[in-house]
């Protein structure tokens, strides 16, 4: 298989392209929204891991889509920058509005081929289907040359309709065709048959880039998109750490180092500096709140831990015996150890440049720096993620209308626990006292005394961001107001101060999304 491709040009046939899509099915999953300047930094974090393509949003879905997509478009150098549009000219013109500072942009169409959604989804003939596919792509083709065309829901088409929508897509232009496992209902036997009946029978197949982008609802995501890879996929469309719809996409670390390490089966290459992975993970994680499972493989806590007295001498006599991996190659080796009490301001720039925040200005620079040093007593050493956790907590107070004044609590095994809170309310300083079940409870009630409201908390996690007793606890709170849904998250070695703080972030993003002009207005 030869192809030329307008952004890679003669492709070589042992390489395969890594299209990254934690910023847009990764990032409509719940829980995993993210601000833009935590998009942006998550951009330039894949840039330097070395994915071939960002796909930024989903320009059409909101205004805050149009501009993630947008300012990627314009910051981010290196990857091709993707925007994902419906068949639709409203979907692709905005779509290429949003694209146009990129340097290398890809309208990424799609439009389900399975007769189950072409009849109660689309609710179009599947006649009028194809028409759309070969309008849709031909209008693209107008404003970008690199043109993907994703059949969705592809392994539960009709085959023979299959290839019939891969040969319009392909006559009216694209260059890379997806076939996803939208629903991830497909085994690797499944994927393998797809992929070589596109090759074997769709027109002009050989001459395009063909894509395989599976989800995880059976866990066999990664499975499929290596069976996918060896029936002759040259693009995997994955996500870091695997989020995606429902139970994720395929992991990205997972499928590239499973394609380095058995090169005897997988004999290609990706740009993707490996030991890149386990830091990209962590910035992920810090960004949303989420952390990984302990035992995820390539990026969790446990991955690389041997805990059996048998396992651990093997390993000491010969790494080889219980490791099929480095751990230094996928960057666990690399101590994130990064700066202590005595390290100044100039350390601390750096090491914000290191992590993508390079525009911090001097101001917030100095708020950071003050906030580092306090850190730095409390703790014996500063992690990678505590820097993020820190700048995290720098942005979300800056715009914040309601923030965090003082906060002192009473727990234990006698009595009721006890909070003592005050807020700044829109720069009023308002204080409340209450008890709870438990001193997180306590503290969540006195928030409720001094700003009351009808949210309800749905979901209440906190994991440590980095080891031993004194790691800062991150907590991830989500409320719930009308349907509406707000994430927050908040760090601190004081576990009640990170869910406080946490709290506090919700209530204001749900402020935002209810649009009121004062957080007055929420009150119940
Ligand atoms: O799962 C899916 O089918 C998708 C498409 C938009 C590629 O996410
Ligand atoms: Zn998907």
């Amino acid at each position: 298989m030869s192809v030329n491709h307008p952004s890679f040009g003669r492709l070589d046939p042992g390489r395969v392209i890594v299209f990254d899509t934690t910023l847009r099915d990764g990032e409509q999953s719940p829980g995993f929204s993210m601000s833009l300047p935590e998009k942006l930094r998550m951009a330039e974090a894949l840039a330097r891991l070395g994915v071939d393509v960002i796909e930024a949003g989903f320009a059409i879905a909101s205004n805050d889509d149009f501009a993630a997509v947008r300012a990627i478009a314009e910051a981010v150098r290196g990857p091709v920058v993707a925007s994902l549009a419906r068949c639709a000219e409203r979907d692709i013109l905005r779509a290429a509005e949003a694209l146009r500072p990129a340097a290398r942009p890809r309208l990424h169409l799609v439009i389900a081929t399975s007769a189950l959604h072409m009849r109660h989804k689309l609710q179009m003939e599947p006649e009028a289907v194809l028409d759309r596919i070969s309008e849709s792509v031909a209008l693209a083709r107008r404003h970008t040359e690199d043109v993907e065309w994703s059949a969705e829901d592809a392994s539960r088409s009709d085959p023979d309709f299959l290839c019939r929508a891969v040969e319009r897509a392909i006559a009216a232009g694209a260059t890379t065709i997806n076939l996803p496992d939208t629903v991830g209902y497909a085994m690797p036997e499944d994927i393998a048959r797809m992929v070589q009946d596109v090759r074997a029978r769709a027109k002009g197949a050989d001459g395009v880039i063909l894509s395989a982008h599976c989800h995880n609802d059976l866990g066999l995501a990664v499975a499929n998109t290596l069976a996918a890879v060896r029936a002759g996929v040259r693009q995997i469309e994955v996500a870091v750490n695997g989020i995606g719809e429902r139970a994720g996409n395929t992991a990205l670390e997972e499928a590239v180092m499973a394609m380095r390490t058995r090169p005897d089966l997988y004999p290609f290459a990706t740009g993707i500096d490996t030991p890149a992975l386990l830091k990209t993970s962590r910035l992920l994680a810090a960004t949303t709140g989420f952390e990984v499972q302990p035992n995820k493989a390539i990026v969790g806590r446990n991955a690389f831990a041997h805990e059996s007295g048998i396992h651990q001498d093997g390993v000491l006599k010969n790494a080889a015996t219980y490791e099929i991996m480095t751990p230094a190659s996928v960057g666990w080796s690399r101590s994130n150890l990064v700066l202590g009490k005595h390290s100044g301001r100039a350390a601390l720039r750096a090491k914000l440049a290191e992590l993508g925040f390079g525009d911090i200005g001097e101001n917030r620079l100095n708020i950071i720096f003050g906030q580092f040093k306090d850190l730095a007593d409390r703790k014996k050493a500063v992690y990678e993620e505590d820097i993020v956790a820190l700048v995290d907590e720098t942005a979300v107070r800056e715009h914040a209308r309601i923030r965090l004044h003082a906060l002192d609590v009473w727990g234990g095994t006698r009595g009721r626990a006890r909070a003592d809170l005050e807020l700044e309310v829109d720069g009023e300083v308002r204080r409340a006292d209450a008890v709870g079940d438990g001193p997180v409870d306590a503290a969540f009630n006195a928030i409720r005394t001094i700003f009351p409201h009808d949210a309800t908390l749905v979901l209440f996690q906190v994991g440590a961001i980095t080891e031993g007793a004194d790691a800062q606890a991150r907590t991830t709170v989500r409320l719930e107001e009308d349907g509406r849904l707000a994430d927050g998250q908040g760090s601190d070695t004081d576990t009640v101060v990170s869910a406080t703080r946490a709290y506090v972030h919700a209530l204001n993003k749900l402020i935002v999304k209810r649009g009121r002009a004062s957080p007055e207005a929420m009150s119940a």
